[in-house]
């Protein structure tokens, strides 16, 4: 039978009760008035020994709570699994219970809410790109073309005819290079080895940072859903190194083995200077990692720079 939290406390404190009762009775314990130095340190003896008793038998029954409360005030969805330990099946342990279960709710809650807002900001950059591709590509392309078929007589004429097809051509290719950012084609044409292969070479290019890249060539099966993540963090973290590292070299290594995936980006820069990981780009790249059942961690090397680690678990070997 389980005895309810009220009933434990009231057996506890009437325990006590009892017993002091039963000493005063039975014992040849009295007390005189005025009372006697001998009688007056048994009573206080007595209580200090009541008190600690009590306390132990609280703490133990309350002591759930506690940590239940520090739990609350710490808890990080972005770190889901953080259950507490049930000991005792009474009120406090159903609290602790329902706790557990509420946080539950939540993460699967976030979890479905944070791919949701995922897959629409997919679907809109998939959007953009392809109007860029289409109407201002097209549009840019069409102009070259008329400037192709223009003669000019002046050799004046001609050099700014040539001026201008050169232009054109560069916002062309800047056009490109943005749709292909929105819309990783080659991620999904050819996986994510040849997408991290042709992103660190066109980001080494742009950015005028050493690139250099190992990965694992033989990976494991990864749901679409991971790569795009993968493929995401690195191209968060190259941006992020490009912005604010002042990086002369960075590292982009990719490591497998039949169940796991391990991303690293090492860059030799000024480190973070006690920037926030919280908001904004980096929590980001944390919740993407979460969502696929991985986890993300920021650190700074003692070497220097910054280091982006993130690791996945293959496609069936668990996580969310
Ligand atoms: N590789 C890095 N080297 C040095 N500082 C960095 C690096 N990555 C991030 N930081 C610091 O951490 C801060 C937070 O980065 P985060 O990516 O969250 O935001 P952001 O790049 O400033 O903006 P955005 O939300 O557009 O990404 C940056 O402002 C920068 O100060
Ligand atoms: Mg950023």
């Amino acid at each position: 039978m389980r005895v309810g939290l009220f009933w434990r406390v009231f057996a506890v404190n009437a325990g006590f009760l009892a017993l002091l009762a039963l000493l005063l009775l039975v014992t040849p314990v009295t007390i005189s008035a005025p009372i006697a130095l001998t009688e007056a340190a048994i009573v206080l003896v007595a209580l200090v020994i009541a008190l600690v008793a009590n306390a132990l038998l609280l703490r133990r029954t309350f002591g759930p709570l506690d940590r239940l409360v520090r739990r609350m005030g710490t808890v990080d969805l972005l770190e889901p699994g953080q259950r507490l330990e049930v000991e005792h099946d009474d009120e406090v342990g159903r609290v602790v219970e329902a706790f557990n279960g509420m946080l539950e709710r939540l993460e699967a809650e976030r979890r479905e809410r944070g791919r949701r807002v995922l897959a629409a900001q997919e679907a809109e950059r998939v959007g953009i790109a392809r109007d860029l591709h289409d109407e201002v590509g097209q549009a840019l392309t069409g102009v070259l073309l008329q400037l192709g078929s223009i003669t000019v007589s002046s050799a004046e004429g001609r050099q700014e005819l040539e001026e201008a097809r050169r232009s054109v051509r560069s916002a062309l290719g800047e056009v490109r290079r943005i749709s292909s950012e929105l819309r990783p084609e080659m991620l999904a044409d050819l996986g994510l080895v040849s997408a991290l292969t042709e992103l660190t070479r066109t980001f080494g290019r742009a950015a005028r940072i050493r690139v250099e890249p190992s990965f694992d060539a033989a990976l494991p099966r990864l749901s679409a859903e991971t790569e795009l993540a993968l493929y995401r963090i690195a191209q968060e973290s190259l941006t992020n190194v490009a912005r604010h590292a002042r990086a002369s070299r960075v590292q982009v290594d990719l490591k497998a083995d039949e169940s796991r995936v391990l991303l690293v980006v090492r860059d030799d820069g000024v480190g973070l200077d006690g920037a926030s990981t919280e908001y904004g780009g980096l929590r980001g790249m944390r919740e993407r990692a979460v969502l696929v059942g991985g986890a993300l961690e920021i650190r700074e090397p003692a070497a220097g720079g910054v280091e982006v680690r993130v690791e996945v678990p293959a496609d069936g070997s668990g996580g969310g």
